[in-house]
């Protein structure tokens, strides 16, 4: 991607812990392609926030083949290199100097009563450390870096874009303008469930297709799905509602009678959980036969590798740029040139 173009900007992305799966299709990459075509995009492969909750020498040694199947990911999905830019937060230093001046616009008792970092904190067994505590400013200073006008992430994430804009507002009050005040973009899909009906799609509880996954895979994991446990044979009458399966046609079938007609019968028990299943097998594979085919085009040795190294140097660019900026508008350039004048005359 160029720098020269007006276009507005979004950023987003995604800590390196695993694949994405059919869920993020769904709650984010899909918005991510179509907002492509207004915004210039920022993707960020955020190994630092990772750090904050996984930080031992075995998850950080997977964080190189890890970032480039997110950007493979993102690739088969739809984004095209001319409009975005990928890079990895931690060979951006600067963002740290950055996330270090906005620091002292929070308070550290707004942060404590987040509900979403005291659920990562749960979540990760540990208490909150001061890196977790500093997630949401971390996240602030990833967006304000390319002066961000928009963000588009899942609703575990508005609190953090929430501290963004009012970290953006106080800095903009206090010392100036430099930053516009992102928007949050909110996705449209529903959660989807993972295969065990039980919780939402997610990697760690074993419950995801990934968009990686083979046609085999997919058909060995939707057929081992969970459905209607009081079902115990095709001919009794079976509940739709809440019913994994059905959920997934609803979100990826395109021929919405059929569905409809499936859902009849299943409820007349008239048709059997496999020949459902079945159905939602080609149905799954039909959305990501395409993606294979564009994973396979951006699948070339290095061409990934690349795309993550010109990126990360155009947003380090625009990151020292953004700092400075700051330290201007803050008179803090103005206080070591004054010392450093000073220092010269008296030689
Ligand atoms: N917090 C995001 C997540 O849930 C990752 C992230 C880090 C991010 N920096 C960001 C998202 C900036 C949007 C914008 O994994």
């Amino acid at each position: 991607m160029s720098l020269t173009s007006a276009r507005p900007r979004l950023l987003t992305g995604d800590r390196p812990t695993g694949p994405l799966h059919l869920g993020h299709l769904v709650g984010s990459l899909r918005n991510r392609v179509r907002l492509q075509a207004t915004y210039d995009a920022y993707f960020i492969i955020a190994d630092l926030h990772m750090l904050t909750t996984r930080n031992t020498p075995e998850d950080i040694a997977q964080i190189d083949q890890r970032a480039c199947g997110l950007v493979l990911d993102a690739l088969s999905a739809g984004i095209e290199p001319e409009h975005a830019d990928f890079y990895l937060q931690s060979a951006i230093p600067e963002v740290h100097e950055l996330a270090g001046l906005l620091q002292s616009l929070v308070t550290v008792s707004r942060l404590e009563r987040l509900p979403a970092l005291k659920d990562m904190a749960r979540d990760s067994g540990l208490d909150m450390s001061f890196a977790l505590l500093g997630y949401p400013v971390l996240q602030s200073a990833d967006i304000l870096s390319v002066r961000a006008n928009a963000v588009p992430v899942g609703k575990d994430n508005y609190a953090f874009v929430e501290i963004t804009r009012e970290l953006a507002r106080r800095f903009n009050g206090r010392y100036g303008e430099v930053f516009p005040i992102p928007e949050i973009i909110a996705g449209e899909a529903p959660t989807l469930i993972g295969t065990d009906g039980k919780r939402k799609m997610s990697k760690s509880l074993d419950n995801a297709v990934a968009l990686s996954d083979d046609a085999s895979t997919v058909r060995r994991k939707v057929m081992r799905m969970y459905t209607d446990s009081n079902r115990i044979s095709a001919d009794v009458p079976g509940t739709v509602e809440g019913n994994p399966v059905f959920a997934w046609l609803d979100v990826f079938a395109v021929d919405t009678d059929r569905v409809e007609e499936l859902k009849r019968w299943y409820r007349a028990g008239a048709v059997g959980d496999v020949e459902v299943k079945e159905y939602l097998v080609g149905v799954v594979n039909d959305v990501l036969e395409p993606m294979r085919e564009r994973r396979e085009r951006f699948s070339k040795p290095g061409l990934v590798e690349q795309l993550i190294e010109d990126g990360t140097g155009r947003v380090r660019a625009e990151t020292q740029e953004t700092v400075y900026a700051m330290k201007r508008a803050m008179g803090l350039t103005g206080a070591w040139n004054r010392i450093r004048r000073r220092a010269e005359r008296a030689r």
